[in-house]
């Protein structure tokens, strides 16, 4: 597909990739540039900077989706290419609450389902149409420090794969955006996180955008802005437990060189902790002095309710309480000990957490059950 004369709506279409894509389509004649994203005013910049229409959507909700094919519809009377672009990152492993797991499932999957949704039944009808959605090399490889993006990002694939086996003979193109490090917000304000260590060999999303630009002119399924991700794809899937074996070493010598230190911090407490709590096996009668009665009358509480996924290596001790509500005492808790490690900050934060989602959940639990 040639952009020129055409209508095309970018979802996340207000920073980073997205803004390069809108940029780009404008400067190669579209007939129109839809700017979508959650952040209204950054959309109705970059709208305003390409001439195009701005409409304030999220991706996660299906609602938002078919109002925004429906605004695009009314302002240029039809959508040939839609980019389902926008997506976020969430950092860690199985400990990753789940009102994470799902925000980031709506985002990174279910918004292009909802997109697809609604855009796909004009397209059918034309017997024409282009979907592009931005997934990642995360898709095709793995992301290292994320499994929720390493997740999400393989079930983008999965859907794109099977929209383009499934209506590519009904006149419908689909392509999977799969770049490794571009230099936007999602990447630069990582800090520490895991796509961090992907800054160093990171495109400008303007070079993306260049990428974008020949695959779809040659309709192409991937479009690899890396080129060096088809030989690591192809490793893989010619060895897969040599890529493992690989990947394994990558990890290694991030967090050696210090590239992934809550990486470090989160593998060393993941692998202290038991997968799940026994609440038979758990030696509540181990002697406790006086700060931590409190709590320990909570976790007893906890568990007789079997309320409580607690994890051993989250020693009382280490908590007073405070308030009415469980707070850290930092002076008492020897973190570093614990983890091997000196990522105390990483280990009390996620500590933090824990805390709060216990105790949000403790007040869900007795909301439910307040009689009418
Ligand atoms: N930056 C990278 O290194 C990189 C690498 C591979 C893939 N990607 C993917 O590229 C896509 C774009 O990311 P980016 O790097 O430009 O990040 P970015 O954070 O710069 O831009 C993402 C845009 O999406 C918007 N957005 C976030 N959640 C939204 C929602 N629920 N509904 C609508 N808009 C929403 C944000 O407001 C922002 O404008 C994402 O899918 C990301 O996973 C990025």
């Amino acid at each position: 597909m040639y952009i020129d004369g055409k209508v095309v709506v970018v979802t996340g279409g207000g920073h980073g990739i997205g803004r390069a894509l809108c940029r780009r389509f404008a400067v190669e004649g579209a007939h129109g540039v839809v700017v979508a994203d959650i952040d209204a005013d950054a959309a109705r910049r970059v709208a305003s900077e390409t001439g195009g229409l701005a409409v304030a959507a999220d991706v996660a909700n299906e609602a938002d989706m078919h109002r925004l094919v429906g605004l695009a519809n009314n302002a240029f009377g039809q959508i040939d290419l839609f980019c389902s672009n926008a997506g976020i990152a969430v950092d860690g492993g199985p400990e990753v609450p789940d009102f994470d797991w799902d925000r980031i499932w709506h985002v990174n999957v279910m918004g292009h389902v909802y997109a697809t949704r609604a855009v796909l039944p004009q397209m059918l009808a034309r017997g024409e149409g282009y979907l592009l959605q931005t997934v990642s090399a995360a898709g095709l490889l793995s992301q290292i420090g994320s499994a929720p993006y390493s997740v999400t990002k393989h079930a983008a694939l999965g859907f794109a794969e099977w929209l383009s086996i499934t209506y590519y003979d009904a006149g419908i193109r689909v392509s999977a955006l799969c770049p490794q490090g571009v230099k936007t917000d999602m990447l630069l304000d990582s800090g520490a996180g895991a796509g961090h260590f992907l800054t160093e060999g990171a495109l400008e999303p303007e070079q993306v955008a260049d990428s974008v630009l020949q695959g779809l002119a040659q309709e192409r399924f991937l479009i690899l802005p890396h080129p060096e991700v088809a030989t690591y794809f192809q490793r893989k899937a010619s060895d897969y437990d040599r890529w493992l074996r690989g990947m394994r070493r990558l990890q290694q010598r991030l967090m050696e060189s210090n590239m992934l230190p809550s990486l470090k911090a989160k593998v060393v407490s993941t692998t202290m902790q038991q997968p799940v709590w026994n609440f038979e096996q758990e030696p509540w009668d181990r002697p406790h002095d006086e700060t931590d009665v409190n709590l320990r009358a909570y976790f007893d509480r906890m568990r007789d309710e079997k309320m409580l996924q607690y994890r051993p290596e989250w020693t009382d001790e280490q908590v007073v309480e405070w308030d009415g509500n469980f707070k850290l005492d930092d002076e008492a808790a020897p973190a570093e000990l614990m983890l091997g490690c000196s990522e105390r900050e990483v280990f009390l934060e996620e500590y933090r957490q824990v805390l709060d989602q216990a105790i949000a959940y403790r007040s869900r639990v007795r909301t439910d059950t307040q009689p009418a």
